[in-house]
């Protein structure tokens, strides 16, 4: 298996707190205190707004098109993390419709000017693989292993749909140790630095859900600090269900405390409540999916606190190129 993601230096410093990480990982793991107190390292404004992965369906015959370089350029910001939306890696990851992959040379040339128009704005990009087995070369900055949403690592780790009886299912160990050999897998491929993880312990999409998330939830975040992965992405325990937000006494609290690395916390944010849970060490960043895909200017927008598009349902998933898709319209140039 050739793997190769990012051939180009990781301009991972721009999300601002792997370079806290990287200091963290040599002096033995312990988290520098301005990662916590001051605002000294921290990245400011934009840099803090994370486009979270947004399955879209436009990449007809799982090849991702020409449109997603508008689509993806329009929500690039300099220093910025973008997720593209879930990428399947092999034919039998697929699950849906015109969701792009990853696995054959023509997926992956058809990904390169996409990347490339996110470069060219200064952004960092990231794939988030769907499967995994096989990532060939690409110009990604690197790779998030998705982990979430009741999909196949997901089905692993919670204990209401794994009913294996080898050493895959029973214990928490058992039911973590498929997600751990895939993140063994891809570090060793492209190197820590280059990956990252999205978890939804509190989800319970597709019936996948957990007796004990946040028993889950640690126990991860603690085995993923022998990697020394570069970010570790949770989904809000308020997502019980995907686009919907429910009350919970539950936090991530926890687990971000118990992971060193770059946390990234995602589900339901507005710009209110995700400047809270940077300034008060809760996340480092903080990834927006429905506000992003209905404004490309998204950081801009919260900088400046101008008014926001709303988001429309129904185009979520269609096929069109440009409806739903690059038609949200910018902030006017003069505001
Ligand atoms: C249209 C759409 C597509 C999504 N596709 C993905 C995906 O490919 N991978 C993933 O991990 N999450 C996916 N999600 C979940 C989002 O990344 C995000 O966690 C969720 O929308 C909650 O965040 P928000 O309240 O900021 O929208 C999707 C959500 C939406 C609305």
């Amino acid at each position: 298996m050739a793997v190769v993601v990012g051939r180009r230096p990781m301009r991972t410093v721009g999300i601002g707190v792997a370079h806290h990480h990287a200091s963290a990982t040599r002096s033995g793991g312990r988290r520098p205190a301005s990662r916590r107190k001051g605002d000294s390292g921290r990245p400011t404004g934009a840099a803090r707004v994370v486009l979270a992965p947004l399955t879209r369906q436009r990449s007809y015959g799982n090849v991702p098109q020409p449109h997603a370089i508008l689509y993806y350029q329009q929500r690039t910001t300099k220093g910025g993390l973008l997720i593209a939306e879930a990428t399947g890696i092999s034919d039998t990851a697929q699950g849906y419709k015109d969701t792009p992959g990853i696995w054959t040379k023509e997926q992956v040339e058809a990904w390169k000017p996409i990347v490339d128009g996110v470069h060219a704005k200064g952004g960092i990009f990231f794939c988030q693989i769907w499967h995994v087995g096989r990532v060939s070369n690409n110009r990604f900055d690197g790779v998030e292993i998705h982990g979430a949403h009741g999909y196949l690592i997901d089905q692993f780790l919670k204990d209401q749909v794994n009913d294996r009886s080898d050493k895959y299912g029973g214990s928490l160990e058992n039911r973590c140790r498929f997600a751990l050999e895939v993140v063994q897998a891809v570090t060793d491929e492209i190197g820590a630095d280059k990956v990252g993880i999205r978890l939804s312990p509190f989800a319970s999409y597709s019936e996948a859900a957990d007796s004990n998330p946040e028993a889950l939830g640690l126990y991860m975040a603690n085995a993923l600090n022998k990697f020394g992965i570069l970010y570790c992405h949770m989904v809000e325990p308020r997502m019980v269900k995907l686009g919907e937000k429910f009350e919970t006494p539950h936090s991530l609290r926890p687990i971000r405390d118990a992971f060193k690395g770059t946390f990234i916390a995602a589900g339901g944010y507005n710009k209110e409540d995700g400047n809270k849970a940077v300034s008060t060490g809760y996340t480092d960043l903080v990834a927006y999916g429905r506000l992003f895909l209905s404004n490309p200017d998204l950081p801009e927008r919260f900088e400046i606190d101008a008014p926001l598009n709303k988001y429309n349902r129904e185009t979520f998933y269609i096929s069109d190129p440009v409806i739903g898709y690059t038609d949200y319209p910018f902030l006017p140039s003069d505001v």
